[in-house]
C-alpha cells in the first residue's frame, strides 16, 4: 500500500461524493441479517465496494457489501450493507478503513449495528440491545501505528464512547414505538470461531452483556475521528453454553431477519432525532 492512509480516505470520499448530490451526516452500518434497512431509502444510489477505490470487500455471507447513500425520511443517510471484519483476514486499519472514509466525507453520527450472542440471561433470541460500553478483546486496535493528527489525537478518550444523549434518543424511541430495547456491554473477539462455554463465563465475569466479532474497532476509529457513535445489537443467539444448542450462522441470519421490521422502526425514529444533535466538524 503505497499511499498513505488519510489520502486513500480522501480519495474514497471524493469517489463516493461524485456518485450523487446527497451529503449525509449521518451514517449507518447494517450487520449480518440486518442489511434490508437500506432496501426502503429513497434516492438511492448503490455503489459497490468494490467501486470504490481502495474500499475493502466483505467476504462474509449476509452481508451485501455496498454502500448506499439515500434519505430515510427526510433525512439523507449513507448506509453500509456490510462490513469487513479481522477474522476475513483484513488488519484493523482495514476493518475500520470504510469508517475513515464516511468521516472523510462528512458523516458526523454513525450508528453502528450487529449480530451478537446473548450473555445476560434477561435478554431472550431476537432481544434489540443498545450499546452502553464496549470491551475490544480483538487483541488489535486500528490506531496502532504512526497517528495521523488529521484524523485524531494520539491516545483518544474513550469514556463516553456510545453517546448518551443518542442512548437517552433511542431509549425514547423505543418506548414511544412500544419496541423493547435493553442497554449492554458488548465485548467484541476475533472470532471466527464462536466462543466456548468457558469463553462465556469468563466474559459474563468480566461485565459483558453481549458478544459479537465487529463494531469495536469502527467505534474506536469513528471517536478518533470525533464522530458521535452509538450502536444496537440484535441478539441472534444466545451465546455458547447459556442454553445446551449448538451455533449455527444461518440461524443468526434468520433470528435478524424476524426483528427487522422492530429493527427499521426505531432506526426510522432515531435517525431525525440524532440528525438534529451533530457534534462539529473534526
Ligand atoms: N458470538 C460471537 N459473535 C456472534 C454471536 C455469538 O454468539 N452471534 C452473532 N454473532
Amino acid at each position: 500500500m503505497n499511499s498513505d492512509l488519510f489520502t486513500r480516505a480522501e480519495t474514497a470520499a471524493a469517489f463516493v461524493w461524485s456518485q450523487t448530490t446527497l451529503r449525509p451526516q449521518v451514517g449507518l452500518v447494517l450487520g449480518s441479517g440486518l442489511g434490508s434497512f437500506a432496501d426502503d431509502l429513497t434516492e438511492a444510489v448503490r455503489i459497490p465496494y468494490s467501486d470504490i477505490p481502495t474500499f475493502p470487500r466483505s467476504t462474509a455471507v449476509g452481508h451485501a457489501g455496498q454502500l448506499v447513500i439515500g434519505k430515510s425520511g427526510d433525512v439523507p443517510v449513507a448506509v453500509m450493507q456490510g462490513r469487513v471484519h479481522l477474522y476475513e483476514g483484513y488488519s484493523a486499519a482495514e476493518v475500520a478503513f470504510p469508517t475513515r472514509v464516511l468521516g472523510r466525507a462528512g458523516i458526523r453520527a454513525l450508528v453502528l449495528t450487529n449480530a451478537a450472542g446473548g450473555i445476560n440471561v434477561e435478554y431472550g433470541q431476537g432481544a434489540l440491545v443498545l450499546l452502553r460500553d464496549q470491551i475490544n478483546l480483538q487483541g488489535q486496535n486500528p490506531l496502532t501505528g504512526a497517528n495521523d493528527e488529521r484524523f485524531g489525537p494520539r491516545f483518544p478518550d474513550m469514556s463516553y464512547t456510545y453517546t448518551k444523549r443518542y442512548r437517552e434518543i433511542a431509549l425514547e424511541a423505543a418506548k414511544q414505538l412500544s419496541i423493547p430495547l435493553r442497554e449492554g456491554v458488548y465485548a467484541a473477539v476475533a472470532g471466527p470461531s464462536y466462543e466456548t462455554p468457558a469463553e462465556i463465563r469468563f466474559l459474563r465475569t468480566i461485565g459483558a452483556d453481549l458478544v459479537g466479532m465487529s463494531t469495536v474497532l469502527e467505534a474506536t476509529a469513528a471517536r478518533h475521528m470525533g464522530m458521535n457513535v452509538m450502536a444496537i445489537s440484535c441478539v441472534t443467539n444466545m451465546a455458547a453454553g447459556i442454553i445446551d444448542q449448538p451455533l449455527v450462522h444461518e440461524e443468526v441470519l434468520e433470528a435478524g431477519r424476524r426483528v427487522m421490521g422492530q429493527f427499521i422502526a426505531l432506526l426510522r425514529a432515531v435517525l431525525p432525532r440524532i440528525a438534529v444533535e451533530l457534534p462539529q466538524a473534526g
